[in-house]
């Protein structure tokens, strides 16, 4: 089941084509990466799937419907999620309370919130629950401010997860971060791929060839390639535009 496609997907910013005719097509639990060089418009492409952008052309199909120009926050109830908003963090909660309101947020029950946090005793256990998932369990009380900066991606990842995506964006998820906590964060990622779509960039090629099951190219805002890790570091015209000429 095809649970993503863009159709000739395109961006301009002014006389620039970020994204340009950009068609792609997920399936249902497939990890998928885009690669491609600095400027070549990977996160114009998750802005525009993300309906954080608008695009100047093309249109987005999520689950078989036409998502095009749907605004952001409506995209993440349909199933969308992002791991890439440090303005999520409620930065004096502590990381337990951040997961609850993201867990509630998603069931709707934000209004009456600081009524009493902890009355929501389903909330509290799935909350408890993605913090292992993220390898936050034993971090609940602190307060956010006390992670450190690998902590906090996961912290932002575990928001993410909070709203139970189908399909999952992230945008150079290890940026940042240390050797331990890269490793880390490619087994989190491992994971989180069982139970739903990701749609990543990374600029580790080791990473890239490592987690995903397909790759797609992009290169001044165009596909340029597609296909297993194997199929793209064999690909002449990868290597030239992307890997450099010597490759
Ligand atoms: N809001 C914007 N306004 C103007 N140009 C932009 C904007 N966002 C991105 N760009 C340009 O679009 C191109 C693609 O950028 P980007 O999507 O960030 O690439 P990548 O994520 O692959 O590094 C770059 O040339 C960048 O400078
Ligand atoms: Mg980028």
């Amino acid at each position: 089941m095809t649970i993503l496609e863009t159709r000739k997907l395109s961006r301009r910013f002014g006389a620039l084509n970020a994204v340009s005719d950009v068609s792609l097509s997920l399936e249902a639990g497939e990890v998928r990466a885009i690669i491609g060089p600095n400027g070549a418009g990977k996160t114009t492409l998750f802005n525009l799937i993300t309906g954080k952008l608008a695009p100047t052309g093309g249109k987005v199909i999520f689950e078989g419907a036409d998502v095009t120009g749907v605004p952001a926050h409506a995209l993440v109830r349909r199933g969308i999620g992002r791991s890439f908003q440090i303005t999520n963090i409620f930065p004096r909660l502590s990381v337990f309370e951040n997961i609850l309101v993201g867990v509630l947020a998603g069931r709707g029950k934000t209004t009456n919130l600081f009524a009493s946090l902890l009355s929501f005793e389903t909330e509290a256990a799935e909350a408890r629950e993605i913090l292992d998932r993220v390898e936050l369990g034993a971090k609940a009380g602190l307060p956010v401010s006390a992670l450190s900066h690998g902590e906090r991606r996961n912290l932002e990842l575990g928001l993410t997860l909070a709203l139970n995506p189908r399909l999952i964006l992230l945008d150079e998820p290890t940026a940042g971060m240390s050797v331990e906590e890269t490793a880390s964060t490619v087994a989190l990622i491992r994971r989180v791929a069982q139970s739903a779509t990701v749609l990543f960039t990374e600029h580790d090629m080791g990473i890239v060839f490592s987690i995903a099951d397909n790759i797609s190219v992009l290169h001044q805002g165009s596909i340029i390639a597609e296909g297993t890790p194997e199929e793209i570091k064999g690909n002449r015209t990868v290597q030239v535009a992307y890997l450099g000429e010597e490759a």
